[in-house]
């Protein structure tokens, strides 16, 4: 503990890094594939006002306890609350990274292999059919996916062990932009496909009779999901920031970067999944089918394909690597001896506990739990019940455990922050936030959703 802290070497590394661990599969696969099973653009709203209203106000309140504390969670949990049991905050938040990142890396794993496949094979001359059987193909082989799934950890692995500023930071800032680019590119095309604008009104127009208890609760994860909340990897990712820097604006601009990115991936794809006659509840292929139709329509469309596949690959690895730095930083304590090794132990642990969810789509997929496959029951448990309790807890703790002139100061630093948006997030964070998701798992409860 008493080792010198890592530290972010600028502002813009670190509002890339925390970016870079909320964009990723979260906005990118999973929004698109669950707005598409579950009402569409009702679906798209309750997220977008779950994740300004909810996930805005919390992403400052782990801002602010680890920039205060400037440890990593489960240590700043203890220095706010000594000998409570407030720190089972932070390792819950260890565990849920624990489970999250191994099915996660199943889905690295898949774009791993579309990437080589991109390169080798190219995308030339297929239809969406063909892509539906390719994607069939590289997920039910048990060899592909648990070998794709270990190459996509060992590449966090490796970049983890070097530590926050010389792994994480240094790729963050060249590939995030280029992502941008690419995808307004593909929204373009996909925009202007025949057919496409029934997609846009799936996609944008609520329709409100298709929303259910489940819809709620699952926009609530979606939204925590999306800007890695409730697992206070970003109180860990903030304890690496220096007090010249504003808190409440890093947080506008990461949530606003994200929200972007969703909107984005919205119309990238249900325009196209309209236009080509494809189902939007296909679920977890949908990305992985739609995007290489739509980029055998562009010319050029092989050479972006690759592009695409490899800033995906990028983007879905600053996710895992802040998963990874979550679980590294509560063994080693900031101790940079011990990193290498616990880099590796935990990341090949990790490994192993994803095997299950990456068979789930080949040979264990008979294997149910609550009518579930070990993916998407791990999925379910740890988007839909670990992260909004995550969530809950540290919503609870901020106003309870640390004084409110406390939290004023740390939000003022580096920028004024006026009073009265200060009053705005305390009311949001003390009130708002725990009743909205206790109210969203009652409903579940209630309706026999959960
Ligand atoms: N936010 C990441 C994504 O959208 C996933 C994530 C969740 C990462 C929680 C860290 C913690 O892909």
């Amino acid at each position: 503990m008493s080792q010198k802290q890592d530290q972010w070497t600028s502002k813009l590394g670190f509002i890339l890094a925390a970016a870079g661990s909320a964009i990723g599969l979260g906005a990118i696969w999973k929004l698109p594939y669950v707005a598409g099973t579950s009402g569409g653009g009702a679906f798209f709203l309750i997220f977008l006002l779950f994740t300004i209203f909810l996930g805005l106000p919390l992403l400052l309140t782990e801002f602010t306890i680890g920039r205060k504390t400037q440890h990593e969670a489960v240590t700043a949990y203890r220095m706010l609350a000594p000998g409570t049991f407030w720190h089972w905050i932070g390792k819950l938040g260890v565990a849920t990274s624990f489970f999250l990142l191994s099915f996660y890396s199943v889905v690295g794993g898949w774009i791993v292999v579309y990437f080589a496949r991109s390169i080798t094979e190219g995308i030339g001359g297929r239809g969406a059919e063909e892509f539906e059987q390719l994607f069939g193909q590289t997920i039910s082989s048990p060899v592909l996916a648990i070998s794709a799934h270990l190459i996509f950890m060992l590449m966090t692995i490796l970049v983890v062990q070097g530590g926050v500023q010389k792994g994480i930071e240094r790729v963050s800032k060249l590939m995030m932009p280029a992502l941008f680019i690419l995808f307004i590119i593909i929204v373009i095309r996909s925009v202007t496909l025949p057919g496409a604008m029934e997609g846009v009104e799936f996609f944008l127009l609520p329709d409100f009779s298709s929303v259910t208890g489940q819809t709620v609760l699952y926009a609530l994860g979606q939204a925590f999901f999306s800007l890695s909340l409730g697992v206070s990897i970003m109180v860990t990712y903030s304890s690496y920031l220096k007090s010249n820097e504003s808190l409440p604006r890093s947080a506008v601009s990461i949530v606003g970067l994200t929200i972007f990115i969703s909107i984005l991936a919205g119309l990238a794809i249900f325009p196209a999944v309209f236009s080509f006659g494809l189902e939007p509840a296909e679920g977890p292929p949908l990305i992985f089918i739609v995007l290489p139709t739509v980029f055998s329509e562009i010319p050029l469309g092989g050479v972006f394909f690759v592009a695409f596949m490899a800033l995906l690959l990028f983007a879905t690895l600053t996710s895992a690597f802040s998963l990874l730095e979550m679980v590294v930083a509560s063994v080693t304590k900031n101790d940079p001896a011990k990193r290498k090794k616990a880099a590796w132990a935990c990341g090949l642990l990790i490994f192993v506990m994803g095997i299950p969810s990456a068979l789930s789509y080949g040979i264990m997929d008979d294997v149910l739990i609550f009518g579930m496959t070990f993916f998407d029951a791990l999925d379910y448990l740890v988007s839909n019940i670990m992260l909004p309790l995550g969530a809950l807890l540290i919503a609870i703790f901020a106003p309870l455990k640390i004084k409110k002139d406390d939290l004023y100061e740390e939000m003022q630093k580096g920028s004024a922050f006026k009073r009265s948006l200060f009053n705005l997030w305390y009311v949001l964070v003390k009130f708002v936030v725990p009743i909205a998701i206790v109210l969203a798992f009652l409903n579940t409860i209630i309706r026999g959703g959960v």
